[in-house]
């Protein structure tokens, strides 16, 4: 395929999240521009909705208006955060600091993911979780006064580490968490430091005082490195042109994959960066490359993790053996992650092999040709229909209906960025 001119890719997910759940918290009205309209972020507007606050219905290119109360309310019906595991432990953090119970329940994919991670260590600040099983949704939050916590993660996690500095600012409190391999992304520590909270960084600590104070607030979102990785692989596998992205989020803990992909011989330039509401954004211009196998390191695996998909299902059209190190987290995203991407790549005619928490791609020159299952997992669907644009392909995704999870419009992004070659 010829690869062709000048996209922006939608709002940063974490970021519209993280807007969504500050502005609910604040007294006053805050204007979000750019922000992601996908099911996702309509996830979070409607619970924070049954929480008091008035949101702006997510359109397409409109700005969001949220008008908070300063507090959350007591909801009068069960919180449903659809597919979002962010928008259900962020919001588990600010509400252990509100004195009333909350019950948060989710579709059939966020119901079997680990909800221990974030209710052990709340429970420790003070709060109380019930339900039938403590580590899975249904789960209800009775939250109160909070007491300071020092928080060893097992595992580096932005959505752990933000539901506690959530937690300590809805409760007043001191928090300090240790990040165990590598930084996850620091979007709620930025956001944080910008109301006034004292937030330090040391030797994989992360500490916040409660110093500031939740003011109303203007933003402009980026678009999302996670969803613009998918038109710069595109453009990386195709045969001729070049394609430009605008106005993305270059946060330095989201561009791990850029790093890989240079390494494997991408060629991606990031171009007029600047800082934008205290987070760098800027353009990126991919070109089409011939990749070479690297070995991604478990340190950088944080700094990358939603964009393993696509970076394996690039692999496979590397030369030599890809190796992603500890990557077990992936068992426990939207999908059992880890498993799809191995087993649809093997289901395409390519090598792909998982050793412990380690997964092992080698790179084929024939074509991929086959059927992808995708369990609704959105990443996983808008991956392999980027591999399906190699020429000689034959991929049959079988739901590309979830990619609208954080990427509304993303089939016809794919034939836009073609059309115009
Ligand atoms: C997110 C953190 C990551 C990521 C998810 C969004 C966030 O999850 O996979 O898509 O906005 O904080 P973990 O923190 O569980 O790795």
């Amino acid at each position: 395929m010829i690869v062709g001119g000048t996209i922006r890719v939608p709002g940063d997910k974490s970021l519209t999240h993280r807007a969504l759940l500050f502005a609910s918290m604040v007294r006053g009205r805050c204007n979000i521009g750019g922000a992601l309209h996908s099911l996702d972020a309509r996830s979070s507007a409607r619970v924070l909705r049954q929480l008091g606050a008035t949101v702006s219905p997510l359109r397409e290119g409109a700005i969001l208006t949220i008008t908070g109360r300063g507090r959350l309310r007591r909801p009068d019906a069960i919180l449903d955060c659809g597919n979002s595991g962010t928008t259900t432990r962020l919001l588990m953090g600010l509400l252990a600091g509100h004195r009333f119970p909350a019950t948060l329940t989710g579709d059939a994919s966020l119901r079997k993911r680990p909800m221990k991670r974030v209710t052990e260590p709340l429970t420790l600040m003070g709060a109380r979780f019930t339900g039938k099983d403590p580590d899975r949704l249904p789960i209800t939050v009775h939250g109160g006064t909070l007491r300071a916590l020092e928080w060893r993660m097992p595992v580096s996690s932005a959505q752990i580490k933000s539901s506690l500095l959530m937690a300590g600012v809805a409760g007043g409190v001191e928090v300090a968490v240790y990040e165990p391999h590598g930084r996850s992304r620091d979007h709620t520590e930025r956001m944080l430091r910008a109301f006034g909270y004292r937030v330090e960084e040391d030797g994989g600590w992360i500490r916040l005082w409660p110093t500031g104070q939740l003011t109303p607030f203007d933003m402009q979102v980026p678009g999302d490195p996670s969803s613009a990785v998918f038109p710069i692989a595109a453009a990386i596998l195709a045969e001729s042109g070049e394609l430009r992205i605008t106005g993305v989020g270059l946060n330095p803990t989201r561009t791990g994959f850029v790093s890989v992909l240079e390494r494997m011989g991408a060629r991606i330039v990031a171009e007029n960066r600047e800082e934008s509401f205290h987070e760098p954004v800027g353009d990126l211009v991919a070109r089409p490359s011939s990749l070479a196998a690297t070995e991604v390191l478990a340190g950088e695996i944080p700094g990358l993790i939603d964009e393993i998909p696509m970076i394996a299902a690039l692999a496979t059209r590397a030369l030599g053996t890809t190796i992603f190190r500890e990557v077990g987290e992936l068992r426990v995203k939207e999908s059992d992650r880890l498993g799809l991407i191995a087993a649809n790549i093997l289901a395409l005619g390519g090598h792909a092999e998982v050793r412990g928490n380690d997964l092992f791609i080698e790179g084929t020159g024939a074509p991929p040709r086959g059927k992808v299952v995708t369990e609704g997992d959105h990443r996983i669907a808008m991956a392999f229909s980027v591999l399906g644009t190699l020429p000689e392909a034959r991929i049959k995704v079988d739901n590309l209906a979830c990619a609208a999870v954080s990427y509304p419009g993303f089939p016809a992004m794919l034939k836009t960025i073609r059309s115009r070659g």
